[in-house]
This record gives structure tokens, sequence and C-alpha cells, in this order.
């Protein structure tokens, strides 16, 4: 069986996830649902990528540690997934015993290969990138070129990795793989803009925080966080571990999905990282485009943010998933609003297919007793919808190999909205009134059919409609993506059933307040929640101060301060000039020393003469009327002001230490 391995990037868990994000996961779930309808053992993997100052810095504001702050957001993103349906074979999360065992054992293995040496760097660092940038990368005076941010000046002792002399075989493998890098334009930036000039040594580990896996020859520096990231595809399928079958089996990567601001990463970093290691390179690296807000990059800063959780509450998973990929070109920006996806849904989804659906069900109820008729007459219009049907699923192939789903889908709508022209041609209430059974029965047959082919098509990219179309046709096989190639494939007499509608027709207007609300709604709810548990947070901090204050606790170190030790009193007497004050001569293990003590109504000093007690050694000295006191010793006291010196249980040494 031929295998396939995909991967989305594993996600920053520094926020919830946007629609943006969405997008990568559901084109990698989208191509291995397609390629696992064609016979492909598929394993695909995403995940979190949960190191790095930023996440240290997010965690400090929210007054938690990295790993509570990251755990949150994880659990959201993964029950985002669960949501979305996405199939996903493995999530890896950067902060995994395995996986950072794995990472120290990948760093290790490229010092001892020489592909990592200590040096120092000093150069434009942003925070948000987590990348040093030479002064000649940077835009607008001091502006990191990914994001645009303010870099500022850093310089620390790094461990390099030499990435410069990987430049020439990076070019020769470009050229020997022409379709490594996708789309094209991708290729040609990374050439023009990163490979032309030649390439620098990389920064791969950090000193300045420690928030990250640590280099295991030197604790001081953490590794950079794209070494860490990029492993995670290794990492997934166990590489370097005992139970590596998965690496085996998979790797190398068919394809890495990536957005287009990190193809430097997965095409010039990633493949050198692959290289010294001695393994084999990924077939392709997609960039895709972004998918922007009113033509701007969606940030919590700027408060354009759009999260697909309300989309998905309101509108349902598959018509979220069908807007994403059907209006954007995967390759290209694009510019989300929600007119336009209140707009498709309307025509593409209500008009076109859920017209389709709801007419061919009722006819076929109305007209056959709800049986899917046989077709017996043939007439001239009937070739050009199977022309065109058949011909669809070799088009959507060939628009799939390109991951191009808005072309595929838009094939697919083709014989939709042909297939609803054939109905207005055909007329079958008319063939019916006529009593044209025959040809009435093969028009029936011919609307099911096509609908057939689209619930299959439609499969990858929405596997809920396109269950529930063939379910009310009432086919319950399962069915290959090549059934949709060959027309016939519908038996006749199945029993057709009839749902409710699947895309209501919707009031723009009004949905756009709704929708606008939710997604605000939304943002609230999770920022009143991030406040009201950094506020219980707090409270606990405090209240705890308080009962340690109240109680007056210390800690075990505040006790450790105090030296108590066994002492011998070898001799005793009145304080002269004082009443109730005794002078012991205490013997400590090899010392002797004076101690002044307030219990001469308490203790005659014969009676002490020989006894053992307990002193604090180490207090500071004391002039008491005259006499300098050592320490002192200790005694219990109740109530009724009665006193006990203490002592050990058992015979025990002088000088002995008490803790
Ligand atoms: N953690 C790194 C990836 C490491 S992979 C070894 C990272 N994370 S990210 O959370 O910032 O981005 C993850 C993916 O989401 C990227 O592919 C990025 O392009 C994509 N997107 C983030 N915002 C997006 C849009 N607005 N539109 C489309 N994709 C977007 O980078």
């Amino acid at each position: 069986m031929n295998k396939y391995y995909l991967t989305t990037p594993i996600y920053y868990p520094s926020d919830n996830l946007h629609i943006g994000h969405t997008y990568t996961t559901i084109a990698a779930d989208t191509i291995k649902k397609y390629k696992k309808l064609k016979g492909f053992d598929v394993f695909f993997t995403t995940g979190t990528d949960e190191h790095g100052q930023k996440i240290q810095e997010k965690a400090k504001e929210n007054g938690v540690t990295p790993k509570e702050y990251v755990d949150g957001i994880v659990e959201d993103i993964k029950k985002l997934w669960e949501t979305l349906e996405i199939d996903y074979d493995f999530f890896r999360r950067s902060t995994d015993p395995d996986h950072e065992k794995t990472v120290q054992k990948i760093f290790t293995k490229l010092y001892e290969k020489d592909e990592i040496y200590k040096s120092f760097y000093e150069g434009y660092y942003c925070t948000p990138c987590e990348s040093f940038w030479s002064k000649s990368q940077l835009v607008d005076g001091n502006k990191c070129p990914d994001c645009g941010r303010e870099t500022h000046i850093e310089r620390e002792e790094t461990y390099f990795f030499r990435l410069s002399k990987y430049r020439d075989k990076l070019l020769k493998f470009y050229e020997e793989n022409p379709d490594f890098i996708q789309p094209e334009s991708r290729k040609n930036e990374m050439i023009n803009n990163f490979l032309k000039d030649g390439l620098e040594d990389l920064s791969v580990s950090r000193s300045t925080f420690d928030w990250g896996i640590k280099v295991p020859f030197d604790e001081k520096h953490v590794i950079y966080v794209w070494i860490d990231a990029l492993s995670c595809y290794l990492t997934a399928l166990g590489y370097e571990t005992e139970d590596d079958e998965n690496f085996q089996k998979f790797w190398p990567a068919d394809v890495h999905l990536v957005g287009k601001e990190i193809v430097r990463f997965h095409t010039i970093i990633w493949p050198a990282l692959l290289m010294a290691l001695d393994l084999p390179l990924p077939k392709k690296v997609f960039g895709h485009g972004w998918i922007l807000f009113d033509d701007d990059k969606m940030s919590k800063s700027k408060g354009n943010v759009i999260y697909p959780e309300p989309i998905i509450e309101l509108y349902g998973v598959d018509a979220f998933k069908y807007f994403l990929l059907r209006e954007f070109s995967f390759g290209q920006d694009g510019s989300f609003s929600r007119e336009k996806f209140l707009q498709r849904l309307n025509s593409d989804l209500a008009n076109d297919l859920g017209n389709l659906v709801s007419r061919t069900i009722t006819m076929i109820e109305k007209y056959n007793d709800s049986l899917i008729p046989k077709p017996v007459l043939e007439e001239g219009i009937d070739k050009e919808l199977k022309d065109m049907a058949s011909a669809t699923h070799k088009k959507v192939d060939e628009y799939m190999q390109e991951f191009n789903f808005s072309y595929a889908l838009e094939e697919i709508w083709k014989l939709i909205r042909r297939t609803n022209k054939y109905v207005d041609e055909t007329m079958p209430w008319i063939l019916a009134k006529d009593n044209k059974k025959d040809r009435l029965d093969t028009v029936l047959y011919n609307l099911a059919e096509s609908l057939r082919i689209v619930a299959v098509l439609l499969n990858p990219f929405m596997s809920n409609t396109s269950k529930d179309i063939l379910d009310q046709l009432g086919v319950t096989e399962s069915l290959s993506w090549e059934d949709a190639g060959e027309w016939g494939k519908l038996e006749s007499n199945l029993r057709v059933n009839k749902k409710d509608i699947m895309f209501p027709r919707l009031d723009i207007e009004k949905e756009l307040v709704k929708l606008e609300k939710a997604n605000s709604d939304l943002i609230r709810k999770r920022k009143e929640l991030k406040e009201k548990k950094k506020l219980e947070e707090n409270k606990e901090v405090k209240e705890a101060k308080e009962i340690e204050e109240k109680e007056e606790l210390i800690t075990i170190d505040d006790f450790a301060k105090v030296k108590l030790k066994v002492a011998k009193v070898i001799d005793c007497t009145n304080h002269p000039k004082a009443d109730k004050l005794l002078v012991l001569t205490l013997k400590i293990g090899d010392e002797t020393r004076t101690v002044v003590s307030g219990i001469k109504e308490y203790y005659k000093p014969e009676d002490l003469i020989g006894k053992k007690v307990i002193v604090v050694a180490n207090l500071k000295p004391v002039k008491l009327r005259g006499i300098e006191s050592n320490g002192m010793i200790l005694a219990a006291e109740d109530e009724n002001g009665n006193l006990t010196l203490l002592s050990t249980l058992d015979e025990i040494e002088d000088g002995a230490t008490i803790s």
C-alpha cells in the first residue's frame, strides 16, 4: 500500500487559534481524507510548539508557569480540532518528554559531527519570531522582515549550526527536485532573498531565557526553538526511539504544509539540518497564503481576530470548511469577510447544492414511491450530463494533486449547477403530468446518480454533507474515490430517505449581526476567564502569604538558620549583679562557653551541674549585667509560669547537633 506522510506546523499556544490557523489544518485534513479514499496509508501529524521566550513572557504576564499557561490553550486547540472533525494521527506537544529527549539527541549528534560549534552572536533579535537578523535583512530601519515588528540588539554566547556550508547543496537540491517548494513563486523568493547572497551560520541556542530544551552538555543554554519545533516531524514518528516503526515506514514526509512566513524555516534550515543528520529530505513543502481580515493581518492588538468557534456553532463544520477551501486560492493571500461567507452559504450551499438534493429526493418520493428508478429511456440531453459527471472526477483529481482546493470544488459545483439546469431542462413534473413514465424514471435516475457522484467527490471536503447525501439516496455501502469516476454505479430500487433541509437560506443582514456578536462574546468570555484565573491565582498566593504571616510559618530554610546543639553544664553560679540570672559554663563538644540565663527562680546552680541542655549555638553574643552571654538555653513554659529546661530523651554526647 502506498504511504503518505503529511504535517501541519505545530502551533504556538500563546493564544487561542483563529481562522487563519485552522486553514492549514483543514487543508491537511482534506488531503488526508482524499488520499485515504484513494487507498493510501496516511499518517497526519499536528501539534503545539510550546517553548521559547514569547510563551515564557506570556505566562509571566498571567502569573503562572509556562507549562500551566500552555496546558489550558492546548486543551482548547485539541477541542477545536475535535469540533472540526480533524482526523490527525498524532498530536505532538513539544513539551512531551520523549520529544525533548530526542531533540537533545539530535543536538548532541550534530555537535559531535561538528555541524554545531560554540561562539558568540550579536545581532538584531525579534522576540515574537525568536529570530536573529543581520542589519541588511531589516526593513524600515530596525524592523523584522518576517513580522514587521521592532527588533533589538542582543549579544550572547551561542551555539551555531554550520548552515552556510549548505547553500550550494540546497540550490542543487532545488534544481534536482523542482517540485520541492510549492508554489513556484515561493521557491524564487527563497533563492533570491536568502540563498543568492550566501547563507550565514545559524544561532541554535539561547542563554537569555530558560523555557526550552536544555543543551544536554551545556545546561546554561536552551536549544533554539526552531530546531526543537522542526524536529517534531521526526519525533512524531518515533525517530531515535525503540519504537520507530512509523519512522521507518513514513519518513520522508510527502508534504509539509506551512504558511508563507515559515517557508524559509522549512526549505532552508530544515533540509540543511536533515542533510547534516544524513536523513532523506521531505518531498514537498507547500507555502500557503494568509487569510487576512479586510486586507489586514489578523492580530489581537488590532482587534480584528476572527475565531472559528462561533462560525461553526452557527453554521456547522462543513459550511466553514467549504468556505475556506473554496473562497481562497491555497497559495495566495485572501481576505475573509463575513458577508462573503454568508453569500456563499446562500448561493453555493443553499441554492445550488441544498436545492438539488432536496428537489431530487422530493421528486423520487413523489413520482416513484421513494425508490430510485431504473433508467430506461435515454435522450440526447442526458449525454452531456453523464460526460460531465464522469469527467469531473478526473479534473478534481488533477487539481487535488496541486492542492488547488478552490478549483477542485469549483469543478464539483459546475456539475451541481449543470445538474440543476438538467432539472429545468427536463421538467420531471411535466413528464409526470404527461404520464411519460419511462422518461421520467430515466431523468430521476440521472439526477440521483449525479448526486451520488457529487457526494463521493465532496467527501474529503465536507464529510458530513457527503454522508448526508448518500444517506438520503439510500446508499449504505462505503464508496471509494474511484466510484465517482464511473457513471451508472447507483443501484436502482434503493429507498430514498428525505431529511431536513441541509443549508437553509439566510437573511444576510440579520446573520451578520449575529456573527459579529458571537465573535465578540467569545473574545469577552475568554478574556473574563483569563482574568478570573489570574485573580484566583493571585488570591491563592495572597491567602497563602496571609496564612504564613498569621501563623508565623517559617520555611525549612528559615529553621535551618538556627543552630541547636546539646550542651553539658559543667559549672553554674549566681550572677553577681542580678537576682534572676544564673551564669552557666557549657561544654559543647570541644568548646566551652558562657551563657547567662534568667532561670534562677526555677533552678539552683547545683541542680544543673552535670545536666545536658539544649543551646542555640549561633546567637549573637550579648552582655547581660556585665557578663557576655554566648548563646541561649531552651526552656518550655506553660500558662501558669511553670518552666522546665529542655534536654534529650536518651543520653547523647554534648556537641550533638539538633535538626
Ligand atoms: N510554531 C511555528 C511553527 C513551527 S513548525 C515546525 C509557528 N506557529 S504559528 O502558530 O505562528 O503558525 C502556525 C501556522 O499557522 C503557520 O503555518 C502560519 O502561517 C499559520 N497561520 C497563522 N496565521 C494565519 C493566517 N492569518 N492565515 C493563514 N495561515 C496562518 O509559526
